[in-house]
């Protein structure tokens, strides 16, 4: 039971330490400098954000309740477009009331409009987006300039009387826009892009940059691949390859049940962390991997319990049916785990050289199993033969 006891207490440290990690990994960065002054007007504060180079003055009035903003980003071609807004909703994309600033078909004026950033506007690419004059939030003065790629959008928000002064930011850049119905088209899907929002204390200006939201994915991430991802699929060959060695008695099984039970403790908090990322987005986008999740926890659970309750050795034939049953579900929980940590990976969308570790690291466990599998064959061959020579001699 100690033993037990002080497995999770390592399992939850190794979580602590990850998340500390991420967390450090993620505000390392957006150090830039930023101005306080455009277009001749001088602001009291400024932010540089954390993606796209993109800034962000301001100047708070609290005898009217209103802020005054310059947001300046780099559109990356003449041909795209620069968008910024405040979501009074939550932390993502959709509920944004955002301000999207394009130049005309002859690429000498911006313009900038209004646009109310829906669920459909962000979850359905097809959805065409156009100038909405009914955003939740109130902009005045709205303008825009540029000086070569880079756009400047000028503007007073008017808060509500009793309207928190902590607001959520969020801005991106896309590479095309229908000029004909003033309807900027999407923007890329990298992970700057979707960390592309703030919430800041526009008193203070303290800061978050990367939303609760962010963190858990991350956190989810590297939790899930390394305990159902790395730990699990090692479990699973100490038991195939260590069981065979005489010598290795009851230590494969020691070592079986502790990889597994701890890789269950971790996976289970990574388990729980994809589950509390449902809160944050309004539409489940990615119905396919929860629903894998879900069947992988399901039978791993099934697993650790059918550890408690396997039939004493000599128990035959239940002891062999038992094996069957562990087997079968062991090898397909861990065909369905590569699998889904494959998808993962690719809905985060952590980069290219993080897809090919893991393939890379799957296929040297696949790579070391057919070599000790030939070895496996090899001695089990040996050892029927030697027994067939054995046998007669002995009656
Ligand atoms: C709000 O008050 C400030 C400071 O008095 C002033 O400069 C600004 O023009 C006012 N804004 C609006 C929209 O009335
Ligand atoms: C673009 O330039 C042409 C010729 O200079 C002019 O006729 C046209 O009105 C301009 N279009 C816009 C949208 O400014
Ligand atoms: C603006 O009006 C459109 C059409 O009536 C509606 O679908 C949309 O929800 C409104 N937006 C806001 C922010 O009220
Ligand atoms: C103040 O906030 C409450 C909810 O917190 C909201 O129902 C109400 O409409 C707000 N009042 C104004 C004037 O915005």
């Amino acid at each position: 039971m100690i033993d037990m006891e002080s497995r999770v207490m390592s399992s939850l440290r190794l979580v602590g330490a990850f998340v500390i990690l991420v967390s450090l990994f993620q505000t390392g960065s957006a150090q830039a400098s930023c101005s306080k002054i455009y277009s001749g007007q001088t602001f009291t504060e400024c932010r540089p954000l954390n993606t796209f180079g993109a800034t962000l003055a301001w100047t708070l009035h609290e005898v009217n309740h209103t802020i005054d903003f310059a947001f300046n980003e780099d559109a990356g071609s003449l041909a795209g477009w620069v968008g910024w807004g405040i979501n009074p909703t939550g932390g993502l994309m959709p509920g944004t009331q955002a301000l999207v600033a394009f130049w005309d078909a002859n690429r000498t004026n911006v313009i900038v409009r209004e646009y109310d950033l829906t669920v459909d506007v962000a979850y359905r690419p097809e959805t065409p987006l156009f100038p909405a004059n009914n955003l939740s939030v109130l902009y005045t003065d709205t303008r825009v300039e540029a000086a070569g790629t880079v756009v400047t959008i000028l503007s007073t928000l008017h808060l509500t009387p009793n309207q928190s002064v902590t607001l959520n930011h969020v801005w991106n850049r896309g590479f095309r826009v229908v000029l004909a119905t003033l309807s900027p088209g999407g923007h890329h899907l990298t992970s700057e892009n979707r960390a592309s929002r703030v919430k800041i204390n526009m008193v203070t200006g303290g800061f978050t940059s990367v939303s609760d939201g962010e963190r858990v994915k991350n956190a989810h991430g590297i939790i899930n691949v390394i305990s159902w991802g790395m730990l699990m699929p090692i479990g699973v060959m100490i038991a195939r390859y260590l069981r065979p060695l005489p010598k290795a008695d009851p230590l494969w099984f020691h070592l079986h049940r502790a990889c597994q039970t701890s890789a269950y403790v971790l996976g289970v908090v990574g388990f729980g962390l994809g589950l509390k990322l449902q809160t944050y987005a309004p539409v489940l986008l990615y119905s396919k991997h929860r629903n894998i999740g879900v069947v992988i926890f399901v039978l791993a659970t099934l697993q650790v319990l059918a550890l408690v309750l396997r039939p004493h050795k000599d128990t035959k034939p239940w002891r062999r049916y038992w094996n069957i049953y562990h087997h079968t579900i062991g090898y397909t929980t861990i065909l369905l785990i590569v699998i889904n940590n494959i998808t993962g990976i690719d809905i985060l969308d952590p980069g290219k050289r993080f897809r090919i570790a893991y393939i890379a690291f799957v296929a040297f466990l696949v790579a070391v199993a057919a070599i000790l599998e030939a070895i496996s064959w090899r001695r089990w061959w040996i050892m029927r033969k030697k027994l067939k020579i054995e046998v007669p001699s002995s009656i």
